[in-house]
């Protein structure tokens, strides 16, 4: 799960790569690096970790040319160091990859039995080496790149790069999305359009199979067959300007502020005059049940959404975790409407999900972050979230933007299914536009959070309690906390505790315990009682009337405003944000880039 890049230009193309690679530093910061062909000769430089030690590299040791590929990567096959970074190179080939080529031992083995040597653990430096074999069997480059990609199992983009060629990209799609970006005199090649943004803002999106030749003047693209084909030139609205913290200390600490702003932003766009405006044709009443397919925090959005549309709009709704619905092949009922949510719109899992859906003839929706996405591309219906570009690889502000428009879709549902009366979908609507101003309000929260933090930042263990639509907020609280500050998190719903996780409770353990006054209000606080009488530190997280009547000897409380109970899940979403941010400021972690993690999760 990496980033690639491409450049045939008319300069020095290491800065513009390196430019590129900076734009897609979101999907791995495991190790980066470019190769470059000056004079016709091809060299590269690598380096392990974060980008800038690559730009620290090339200040020491810079690399020249005209055409040259990059890559930032997340490390699938071997440790992040410099042998495993890419490009890879094999006598004439350098080789950058996204994906995970499945068959790459059994090559391995042929090649080494022909004689040649490997100096990484990696996949890709395998398609290196059987693009150089080709060669040293009297291929052209590109015969040599395609009879490569010929043999390669599994998902993968590639962009090939060939010593004494310096006016010659050769790329490829399978699984992995590519972008061809058309420049003046010069072409590009980016694992999506935004990498390409400051370049270019004409794209032709790679469909699945195909394989593109690109010179500076012409890119010819072969379909699965090997039979050359049009794909269209599509102009882009992406935003050149790369984002900033805009004073704040971190991204997440600026995307977790923007919340006001960019819900209500967000639901101007789709409520106008008091009415669910939706710029799709998309009617419920045509639908008998709801597939929702996603991963991560957008699963727990997906979580927390199923609970609107069954009480809401009185519609089944089943929700899956992508990289387990793909591959269980569940039957799809006629008349299912599978809905895909998903910040970058990119990741495998979802997007393979999305398509076994369309196989079966679900009609599809996608809920997305980025418009010009593969998943927004592929589906029947696609409604972006409008959260603004998130950065910081923890999921803040387009979690409760994929909550916001759910829930309103769960409007939609009800009213098209004459689940609720105009009135009370009218009415919901107006508590739901009162939201983005409690949300500010509830950011108040952050230095009573701070204080609860510094304990957190102690334990080994910590629990999350939520019932009813808090439960998938349970969950997502310890993803947070456990992405951002490593420490081992859990989340329950609180009736479930009884059942086994109750002999975690100690008093090493806090349990944050969120309960909102809604109708199960009393039935959370009995289990928060549970875990008191056992000696368990809880952080009660309610507003003030829930406060004064249940905080009664907890360890610690924050107080939140009131709000109605269906829309407490987006409220109740910034404490946990919170903690989980202020708890990695107390640990010293990575806040914008944990270890491990990365921002878009490109391969399965
Ligand atoms: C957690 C987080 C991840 C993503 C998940 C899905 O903070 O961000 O769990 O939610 O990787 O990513 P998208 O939404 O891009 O499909």
């Amino acid at each position: 799960m990496c980033g690639i890049v491409g450049v045939l230009g008319t300069h020095e193309v290491a800065p513009l790569l390196v430019e590129a690679l900076k734009r897609l530093e979101y999907r791995g910061y495991d190790s980066a690096g470019i190769a470059t062909i000056d004079d016709g000769k091809l060299d590269r430089r690598r380096a392990v970790g974060k980008l800038v030690n690559l730009s620290d590299a090339l200040v020491h040791n810079p690399l020249t040319g005209k055409s040259g590929i990059g890559h930032t990567r997340w490390a699938t096959h071997g440790a992040p160091t410099v042998s495993n970074a890419h490009p890879h190179k094999a006598g004439r080939v350098a080789v950058v990859h996204n994906g995970i080529v499945e068959n790459y031992q059994s090559l391995r083995e042929e090649l080494v039995a022909a004689g040649y040597s490997f100096e990484s653990e990696t996949d890709t430096e395998t398609v290196a080496t059987l693009a150089q074999f080709f060669l040293e069997q009297g291929q052209a480059p590109v015969d040599a790149a395609k009879s490569t990609i010929n043999r390669l199992e599994g998902a993968f983009a590639l962009c090939f790069l060939f010593d004494g060629e310096d006016d010659l990209l050769v790329a490829a799609r399978k699984g992995s999305p590519l972008a061809i970006g058309h420049g003046e005199g010069e072409m590009y090649v980016g694992s999506d359009a935004i990498a390409l943004a400051p370049m270019t803002d004409r794209i032709t999106y790679l469909e699945e199979g195909d394989h593109a030749v690109i010179t500076r003047t012409s890119v010819e693209i072969f379909d699965a067959n090997g039979a050359e084909v049009e794909r269209p030139v599509k102009q882009v609205q992406l935003d050149a300007t790369r984002i900033e913290k805009s004073g704040y200390k971190h991204f997440m600490a600026k995307e977790i502020a923007e919340q006001p702003v960019v819900l209500a932003d967000a639901q101007a766009h789709y409520i106008k005059d008091g009415n669910i405006t939706l710029p799709v044709d998309l009617d419920f009443s045509a639908f008998d049940r709801v597939t929702m397919v996603a991963c991560g925090t957008a699963y727990l959005a997906c979580l927390t959404a199923k609970y609107w549309f069954e009480q809401i709009a009185r519609i089944p709704v089943e929700v899956d975790i992508a990289s387990e619905f793909r591959y269980r092949e569940p039957p799809v009922p006629a008349r299912t409407l599978a809905i895909f949510v998903s910040q970058s719109g990119e990741t495998a899992d979802t997007l393979a999900a999305l398509h076994y859906a369309k196989s079966q003839g679900a009609t599809i929706l996608s809920v997305v972050n980025v418009t010009e996405s593969s998943m927004a591309r592929d589906s029947d219906m696609s409604l972006p979230i409008l959260a603004g570009v998130e950065v910081s690889v923890a999921s803040t502000k387009a979690f409760t933007c994929q909550l916001s428009l759910l829930l309103l879709l769960a409007l939609k549902a009800s009213s098209d299914r004459g689940a609720q009366s105009t009135e009370q979908v009218q009415s919901y609507l107006a508590h739901l536009q009162k939201t983005p101003a409690l949300v500010s309000q509830s950011l108040n929260v952050g230095d009573a959070v701070k204080e609860a933090a510094k304990l957190v930042a102690e334990a080994q263990d910590i629990l999350f309690l939520g019932r009813g639509a808090m439960f998938p907020l349970a969950l997502e609280g310890a993803l947070k906390l456990k992405e951002l500050s490593y420490i081992h998190a859990e989340g329950y719903a609180s009736g479930e505790l009884k059942h086994g996780p109750i002999a975690l409770i100690d008093k090493h353990v806090p349990v944050v315990v969120m309960a909102p006054r809604d109708a199960l209000f009393e039935k959370t606080i009995s289990n928060m009682q549970e875990v008191m009488a056992r000696g368990g530190k809880v952080l009660l997280i309610s507003d003030a009337a829930g406060i004064a009547e249940a905080g009664q000897g907890v360890w610690s409380t924050i107080t939140m405003p009131e709000i109605e109970p269906v829309f407490a899940p987006i409220l109740y979403a910034i404490p946990a944000q919170l903690l989980a941010y202020h708890t990695a400021i107390a640990k010293g972690t990575d806040v914008d880039q944990p270890r491990n993690l990365a921002k878009s999760v490109t391969v399965e």
